[in-house]
């Protein structure tokens, strides 16, 4: 696989092209999904619940990204690689460049980050100083103690507009990448049409550019809750790698996400 950048993605969505993203947290798997051609990975904060066994990503540090965002590059030398920084590691801008420093020289390709306008000034230093920034949007696991749970965003059309005008005012603050994540089909239509740049949707429905699951949902690695979005790919595929495979072919043909993995409104 040719190194992907960001470049890919806007022409994929200028294209109409969709493309899947995955999670990954170590070498092996981020190998194995690079072999499946998946061109999109993310070190996803989610790690300190699938990989650490918290109920939240809250415990997760820097520490912990700059050690998972090494391994995964190691095994996906080729892909446009996300890490996510955690809870309260971007509160001031001066901190996040600090710590989007340590993640990219572990081999991240652009960071993440949680939360809407508020982060204006953030994206603009981030993006001035060379480190892309790929938003979050929607729900957001790090405000779970604020959200009180785990909900669908968006579903009054007060919030949907907040959401819309969140996406415009951090893409022309010079976010590169948008994550929609848990809101109505409708809405994620609507912000992903509104922005110039690609919209990545995990229970956003299917008309978003790209798409992302969390690996251990696809492969149907659960603790009992499944979260109406994921899907398990491994029941009719069986292998882990044409999980990958099937995963992919079913987001480029948008046949995944269906209305059943997805939200009304
Ligand atoms: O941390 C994560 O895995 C994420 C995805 C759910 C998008 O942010």
């Amino acid at each position: 696989m040719a190194a992907i950048t960001l470049k890919n993605l806007r022409q994929w969505k200028s294209e109409g092209q969709k493309f899947a993203s995955l999670t990954a947290y170590d070498y092996s798997f981020a190998r194995l999904f690079a072999d499946q051609e998946i061109p999109v990975l993310l070190v996803g904060d989610s790690l300190g619940m699938t990989i650490q066994g918290h109920n939240s990503t809250l415990p997760v540090t820097v520490d912990d990204m700059v050690y998972h965002t090494r391994h995964v590059r190691q095994g996906a030398p080729d892909v446009l690689l996300l890490t996510d920084l955690p809870f309260m590691s971007y509160a001031t801008p001066e901190q996040a460049c600090q710590n989007a420093a340590r993640v990219m020289q572990a081999g991240a390709n652009m960071v993440k980050i949680e939360g809407g306008a508020w982060l204006v000034e953030t994206v603009r230093l981030l993006t001035e100083r060379a480190v892309p920034v790929c938003g979050h949007i929607g729900l957001t696991p790090q405000s779970v103690n604020i959200f009180g749970g785990y909900q669908v965003q968006g579903k009054t059309e007060q919030q949907a507009e907040q959401l819309l005008n969140d996406a415009l005012a951090l893409e022309a603050a010079g976010m590169q990448l948008l994550v929609l994540e848990c809101v109505p089909i409708s809405l994620a239509e609507r912000i992903t049409k509104a922005l110039s740049i690609p919209v990545i949707g995990i229970g956003a429905g299917p008309h978003t550019d790209g798409q992302i699951l969390v690996m251990q949902d696809m492969i149907g690695i659960t603790s009992g809750y499944v979260p109406k979005f994921a899907k398990n790919f491994l029941t009719d595929t069986g292998s882990i790698s044409q999980a990958a495979a099937e995963y992919q072919r079913q987001v480029q043909a948008g046949t995944f996400p269906g209305a059943e993995h997805s939200f009304k409104g």
